[in-house]
């Protein structure tokens, strides 16, 4: 590893080159947020620049599309650009059926909305985000300002009755002050431990009347691309069940990530 970098670092630019170079001339692509997301939109840019490679893309979050407009990546709204092709993205959490907890930078509403209107989904991760049930990272659930403690209380008493091991409940926070969205909403941290039924779980929650969404990603993605500090890449398909590898060079004289450390 002469050019420096954690080996995580290496890992999510492995699984972001890979997703970014397998995208097609012409793609109206979702453009998730996070630090596995900057790295692919990153290689995007690069390619956008050195290949003349058309997308449209759309961003989940304010600070993706300013990243996306500083690398030269050509973009629209989801309402202007209508059906996605393709969302690449990163996640928190993901189990064995390819179902994924997102949230932790706080932009799942639209990242949300943004994979449901997209035809496939790619999830770019490194091997540490593979958990056998999800629910140890907290779960992110968007909620309203208005009656914050009466939705605390329902969300507990949904809680109460789901198949998770815990149920703290916090209020995330942005140093002295709650944590906004990019829709001016709260975030609601759920140390659930395990979630044994992460659809009823995601149904039930969206049925909480100050809930916007959570961040239970159910049955939307197609593929994850796990990446390895090494280079190697591993790709899930969900629909076959298939897996395949790939190699990226991390450690090339000539590339990005060596550029940017
Ligand atoms: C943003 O709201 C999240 O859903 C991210 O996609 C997720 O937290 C993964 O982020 P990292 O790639 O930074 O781990």
């Amino acid at each position: 590893m002469t050019a420096g970098g954690s080996a995580a670092e290496r890992a999510k630019y492995a699984a972001a080159k890979y997703a970014a170079d397998s995208v097609q001339d012409g793609t109206r692509l979702g453009l998730g947020t996070g630090s596995t997301a900057a790295w692919m939109i990153r290689c995007l840019g690069e390619r956008v620049r050195a290949q003349g490679l058309r997308i449209t893309g759309v961003p989940t979050s304010t600070r993706t599309a300013e990243q996306a407009r500083g690398e030269g990546i050509p973009l629209a709204t989801l309402d202007e650009a209508g059906w996605l092709d393709l969302t690449i993205d990163g996640a928190d959490e993901f189990d064995p059926a390819l179902d994924l907890i997102k949230g932790g930078g706080g932009a799942l509403l639209h990242e949300k909305i943004v994979a449901a209107a997209s035809e496939r989904m790619i999830v770019i991760t490194d091997a540490a985000k593979e958990v056998a049930a999800l629910g140890a990272f907290p779960l992110p659930v968007e909620v309203i300002g208005f009656g914050l403690p009466a939705t605390r209380a329902l969300i507990d008493e949904v809680l109460a009755g789901a198949d998770v091991m815990g149920r703290d409940i916090t209020l995330r926070m942005d140093g002295a002050a709650p944590f906004r969205t990019d829709e001016g909403n709260l975030v609601l941290d759920l140390a659930l431990g395990r979630i044994g039924a992460p659809r009823d779980l995601a149904l039930q929650l969206n049925q909480v009347p100050g809930v916007v969404e959570n961040g239970l990603f159910v049955d939307m993605c197609d593929e994850v691309v796990i990446g390895h500090g090494d280079g190697r890449v591993e790709i899930r398909d969900g629909a076959s069940g298939t897996v395949t590898g790939a190699r990226i060079d991390t450690d090339d004289g000539d590339n990005i990530f060596r550029d940017h450390l």
